[in-house]
Formats: C-alpha cells, structure tokens, sequence
C-alpha cells in the first residue's frame, strides 16, 4: 500500500470498516484509506463496542492483498507496528508496548485497537485493517484501562489528521515489511512486545495457562514457555493476557 493511498474522510459514519466492507462488497478494491472524525457504531474485536467520540482516529486500510490470506493474517502484527512507529514520533518518551495479538498499549493501558477483517471476490482476497487511537481523549466506557496522545505527549497538541498522516507513511513500510519479510517483522513485533520480562497468564474459556513470552509462531500465533517447559501456541481470539501480580 503505498504512503500516499488517497483517505476519504468521513464527519460520521458508522464504522469505518464497515464502509471499507461496503466498497468491497461493490468489487472497490483500489487501496485507500477511510476515516471519520466519529464514529455511530463502532465495532472493536470479538463483537464489543468502540466507543468513537470526535476528537480521536478511526480509519481503516482497504487492500487488496496479492499473496492470499496467508498473507492477510501478517496485517495486524504490520499495523501494531505502524501505530507504535506513528506514536512514537510524536510521544517519544512513552513506552509504548505491543499487546498480542494487535493492541497498542503504554503503561499497561490501552492506546490504539486494531481491527481486520477480509473476504474474498472475484479479484482476490481483500482486507480492512481497521485502526483506532486515542487522540485527544479517554472515552469514558473504554472498559479497561487506556490512555491517549494528548497525555502521552502533554503540549504537543495532536489531531487525528496529524496521526493519520503518519501512520499512512508507517503502515505503508511495515505493510510493505509483512509481504515481503515476515520473518524480520514478527522480529520487530517482538522486540517491543508486552510481557517479556514476566511470566503471563493466557485465559482461554475456562483454561488458564501460565508461561514466558517466547516468541511469535511464524502465522503469528503467541508461544508460551510453560513451566513444565512445554511450548504452547496461543491461537483463539479470546485470549486475554494479565501481567501476574
Ligand atoms: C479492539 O481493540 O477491540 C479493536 C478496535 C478497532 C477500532 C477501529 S476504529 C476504526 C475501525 N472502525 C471500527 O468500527 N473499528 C475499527
């Protein structure tokens, strides 16, 4: 995708991987970005809500990914990456971390949620890479703890255009990175991923199971060193990973 795919922006709508869908759904696949400065309905991973009030960034990637969905599933380790990269230039001194499978977080709280989703049509397998950050605010039914631009960089005033601009350039090399070189991407994941410095907890439906951080599998699914040294690979969407107290 390249740096400068055009953005339609949007005053509302109600999500915009929703209407990234709808332009699929019409065979639309020319890659571009859309944004929207609120958001009605918008949706975040295993069917919870979005709280979207002005003032932060939602925006979604339509691509059309070439190689297939083996290749879709490198998106969201590429736009984890892509947020951190875009953040970082404006909130240098905030340690941002990586949160498998695809949040941004600082401090243990939540900065950016990243969305995909993809289909398939006549030309091939397409993906909406839906991307949230917390700009100028916390919304207040956020749900878990989280945090935004504005306190990550106080004085250093921030739009959700400034945010977007970056990221478009960000996602564009790290997009470009996950096609071509996963192995050294899921490097980077992994460099600034949450939790390698202290054992995790993976809650899966009723199992709990406790290890180190040891590593993204090569489809990106989180490894696990258990205790009793056995490797687990982390796979299912609702996992939800506790830095042990
Ligand atoms: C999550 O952490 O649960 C993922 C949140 C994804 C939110 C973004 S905002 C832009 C795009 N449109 C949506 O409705 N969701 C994604």
């Amino acid at each position: 995708m390249s740096p400068d795919a055009p953005v339609i922006w949007h005053d509302e709508i109600d999500s915009t991987n929703e209407e990234a869908k709808r332009v699929a759904a019409r065979g639309q696949f020319l890659d571009h970005w859309i944004a929207a400065r609120r958001q009605s309905a918008g949706r975040g991973r295993l069917g919870r809500t979005w709280v979207s009030p002005p003032g932060n960034l939602y925006a979604s990637a339509l691509i059309l990914v070439p190689g297939g969905i083996e290749y879709a599933i490198r998106l969201p380790f590429a736009a984890g990456l892509a947020v951190l990269d875009a953040a970082g230039q404006f909130a240098p001194q905030a340690a941002l971390k990586l949160k498998w499978p695809n949040d941004v977080r600082s401090d243990g709280r939540k900065l950016s949620g990243i969305l995909v989703e993809s289909g398939s049509a006549d030309h091939g397998v397409w993906a909406v890479v839906g991307i949230g950050v917390n700009i100028a605010e916390v919304p207040e039914s956020a749900g878990q703890a989280a945090t935004c631009m504005a306190d990550l960089a106080p004085g250093r005033p921030l739009s959700a255009e400034d945010m977007l601009s970056a990221l478009r350039i960000s996602f564009s090399a790290r997009y470009a990175q996950a096609m071509t070189d996963f192995p050294s991407l899921r490097a980077d994941w992994c460099e600034h991923a949450e939790g390698r410095d202290a054992p995790m907890r993976a809650k899966i439906g009723s199992e709990e199971i406790e290890g180190l951080f040891d590593g993204l599998d090569p489809d990106g699914g989180l490894a696990l060193r258990l205790h009793n040294g056995e490797r687990r690979i982390i796979r299912a969407g609702d996992v939800e990973l506790v830095r042990k107290v």
